[in-house]
């Protein structure tokens, strides 16, 4: 095949695509100050936990793309699958037709989730994936009878998506400042950060009051208007947060007894993170109603999301007494024949060694980065699988990050791109969430960067007098 060059004529050199960003292009997530005047840092190229940058550095690829490139960059077998598929069949409407690797994907995504969710929906992403959960919940309660019943119950430290409904649901600092909402739906809990609970009281005692909380918030606002819970099994943007044990399963129990769909937002933790295709069952013991995915799905190689709803819901529809009720939502690109050619390919790489590959490496991935806790500036490592985050403080026995100049996160990353690796900074944290097929020698490269990255870091802060341990 030729090369991407020889075949675009569009594409053109680094300083070409800097300008013309400068120029044209506007950025996720930009400050007002800056908008559509900015470039970042040019990716040329990637094969397996690398990505080139505009100066032919090699750096690993520490967040995976966006915590999506699971099977590692460059794979021969995915390039293959989507130029196939394209050549086959490269769109039909899934209005009033329909192509086969979209039916297979829900047969083998089904295989996988736990209890009865066995019906997949198809979208093109994360926020649309949950977007659907929730205006299948709306859908859903009015074809019971129970217009009322459409709060959603979200939390601190959460993120859902940037849509308008799923960025109403994020309650991570600083998303939403500038931001408008649907605040009438969503009503925001305590974030489960046992790192930031309060002081003198122990992890069970503060998931004691998460779940307190929980009911509390069930009294006060009735069942009867409360539709849906959405978490992530582990809040991934808001600094992999790990929830205190046994906090998920109480909650499920106590929507299950008040009728409240719970839906666990998998985006992040799907397909292969933890080690397997759903975390939700097979690492916290729980049966969602509905389980929202996306990244992982293809690897990033072509933007797909979706659901797995209960059979129990399904059923419950098709017994109603409104069988004309339609459920008015459906994307263009739902069920999209490439994006889930390139699953079901993705989805036999993870099958075929990945999946084991990833649960071996967890815990040397975790017993590694844990090894930075030896640093002054670093307050906590956690995470699980192959995510983790290293939280950075001004001081250990306060955990105080606030006195903390705010770019800490970005400096680590400015002087780990420097040394091979790149980052993803969160404030005063640093997420890593490798591709699965990092080996051992590349996990210590890794923590390596990342430990050098911070020493430096700290060396910068206590120059600049902004920090000492
Ligand atoms: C847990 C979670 N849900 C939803 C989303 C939104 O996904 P997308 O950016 O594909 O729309 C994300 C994105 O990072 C996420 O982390």
């Amino acid at each position: 095949m030729a090369a991407l060059k020889d075949l675009d004529k569009t594409v053109r050199g680094e300083s070409d695509a800097v300008e013309a960003a400068k120029r044209h292009l506007v950025q996720p997530w930009p400050y007002a100050g800056s908008i559509g005047t900015e470039a970042r840092s040019l990716i040329g190229s990637g094969e397996g936990i690398y990505i080139m940058d505009g100066d032919g550095k090699r750096l690993i690829d520490g967040p995976a793309g966006m915590w999506c490139v699971n099977v590692g960059h460059r794979r021969k077998e995915l390039a293959e699958v989507m130029y196939a598929q394209a050549m086959e069949l490269s769109y039909n409407t899934p209005w009033y037709t329909m192509n086969e690797p979209s039916a297979v994907l829900a047969e083998r995504i089904a295989g996988h989730a736990p209890g009865d969710l066995d019906h997949v929906f198809l979208t093109t992403g994360g926020s649309s994936a949950v977007e659907s959960a929730l205006r299948f919940m709306q859908f859903y309660n009015n074809v019971r009878g129970r217009p009322e019943k459409k709060l959603i119950l979200s939390r601190g430290g959460a993120y859902h998506g940037s849509t308008y409904l799923s960025g109403s649901l994020n309650g991570r600092p600083r998303d939403r400042d500038w931001m408008d909402g649907a605040d009438d739906l969503v009503v925001k809990l305590s974030a489960p950060n046992p790192f930031r609970r309060p002081a003198g009281v122990s992890v069970e005692v503060f998931a004691d009051r998460l779940v307190s909380e929980f009911e509390a918030t069930v009294g006060r606002l009735g069942a009867d208007r409360i539709g849906a819970f959405i978490g992530e099994p582990i809040q991934a943007s808001g600094g992999v947060i790990v929830p205190p044990g046994g906090y998920l399963k109480r909650i499920r129990e106590i929507c299950r007894y008040y009728d409240i769909l719970y839906v666990s937002d998998e985006v992040v933790t799907g397909f292969g993170r933890l080690g397997h295709v759903f975390a939700s069952g097979e690492v916290f013991g729980i049966e969602p109603d509905i389980i929202t995915f996306a990244k992982g799905v293809t690897s990033g190689y072509f933007p797909l999301g979706g659901m797995v709803v209960s059979a129990r819901l399904m059923d419950e529809l098709r017994r109603s007494n409104h069988p004309d009720a339609m459920f008015g939502h459906g994307l263009t690109y739902t069920s999209h024949p490439v994006g889930c050619a390139v699953a079901l390919k993705n989805l036999d790489l993870l099958e075929d060694g990945i999946l084991d590959h990833a649960r071996a490496m967890g815990p040397y991935f975790q017993e590694r980065l844990k090894t930075l806790e030896e640093l002054p500036l670093v307050g906590e490592v956690r995470g699980m699988g192959l995510m983790g985050c290293v939280e950075c403080v001004a001081d250990k026995e306060s955990r105080d990050p606030l006195q903390l100049d705010k770019d800490v996160g970005r400096r680590i990353d400015a002087h780990c791109h420097e040394l091979g690796l790149l980052v993803r900074p969160l404030i005063n944290m640093c997420v890593m969430s490798p591709p699965l097929v990092i080996t051992r020698d590349q996990i210590d490269d890794m923590v390596a960067i990342l430990r050098e990255g911070i020493s430096r870091t700290m060396d910068d802060l206590r120059r600049e007098g902004v920090w000492n341990e």
